[in-house]
């Protein structure tokens, strides 16, 4: 397991349920001082109490918030700011498909023309633009402080192209590309921009039992936990613009060869550099 997170202080967005209170119940175990912020109150407030039973509960700040709105960012920085004096680490896993407004009865493929205008705007709104005003909001503290991580929870690669899986699909696709234009931009900052997923449907509440009623046969969402105290850790300083598959994270190996395994660069660099940019963007 990767070294101690004393001394650091996290954002994690979705903290409520899934991948996100098993993250946030993790950076705590790890000594790190966590904002956790959500949409559902009563959600966020069964991690809570997850954390005082773990003996975490003065390291926790549970900020309820909808992170799609623009003060929403500013006032979660503050509020953090304000309980812990610093930032170093923004976890942007807040996410939804089209699960979240289909009976749960039903097997999810929906087609694209099923989608109401309202559906796809909400997908837009949480999974690309709620990341973007997190990040806008946390990179000046980081920047300033020359030490930081921007993690991104988006999805398969293979998933953000899937008939049946739109918009969820593309807008991973939209928020993995900024992810990486981010990495680029941040080069040389010491502040880091990478992506972590699962590596297939994850026994969450997003995947509903109509998908999948074996509930065995999904991805257990604790396999996000190494390669992210990984990522959080001092330990992969330098390390920017990739994606790491938690399921695929060898916990018998040292957690930079583990990374090596379970990494790749993010989004479809290998497919790019073929269109002709004008100079002035080199
Ligand atoms: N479960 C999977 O199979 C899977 C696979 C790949 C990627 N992911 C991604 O992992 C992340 C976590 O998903 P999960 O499976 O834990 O889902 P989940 O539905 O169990 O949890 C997501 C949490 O985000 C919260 N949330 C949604 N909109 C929000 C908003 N506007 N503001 C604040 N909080 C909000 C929800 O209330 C919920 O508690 C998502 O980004 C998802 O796309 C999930």
């Amino acid at each position: 397991m990767p070294g101690s997170l004393d001394g650091k202080v996290a954002i994690v967005t979705g903290a409520g349920r899934g991948l996100g209170r098993v993250m946030t119940l993790a950076l705590l175990a790890a000594g790190a001082r966590v904002a956790a912020t959500e949409l559902d109150a009563e959600a966020l407030d069964e991690t809570g109490q997850a954390a005082a039973a773990a003996g975490a509960d003065e390291r926790i700040l549970d900020v309820v918030a909808d992170v799609t709105r623009d003060d929403s960012a500013p006032r979660i920085v503050r509020a953090t700011l304000d309980r812990f004096g610093r930032l170093d680490i923004l976890l942007n896993n807040a996410g939804i498909n089209m699960s979240l407004f289909r009976r749960p009865d039903v097997k999810l493929n929906v087609k694209s023309w099923e989608v109401t205008p309202e559906e796809f705007r909400r997908i837009i709104e949480v999974n690309v633009i709620a990341a973007f005003l997190m990040s806008r909001a946390a990179l000046p503290i980081m920047l300033k402080q020359g030490w930081g991580r921007i993690i991104n929870v988006t999805t398969s690669l293979d998933t953000m192209y899937r008939g049946g899986m739109q918009p969820y699909g593309g807008s991973k696709a939209a928020n993995e590309a900024q992810l990486l234009a981010l990495a680029q931009e941040l080069e040389g900052t010491g502040v880091t921009a990478n992506v972590l997923v699962p590596g297939g449907a994850a026994n969450t509440r997003m995947v509903s039992p109509a998908q999948e009623p074996d509930r065995a046969k999904l991805v257990a969402p604790e396999v996000m936990v190494a390669p992210l105290l990984w990522l959080c850790s001092n330990e992969s300083d330098g390390v920017t613009g990739r994606r790491f598959i938690g399921a695929r994270w060898d916990k018998s190996l040292p957690p930079a060869e583990a990374a090596k395994k379970a990494g790749a660069p993010a989004a479809w660099q290998q497919l790019g550099r073929q269109a002709i940019n004008p100079a002035s963007m080199r």
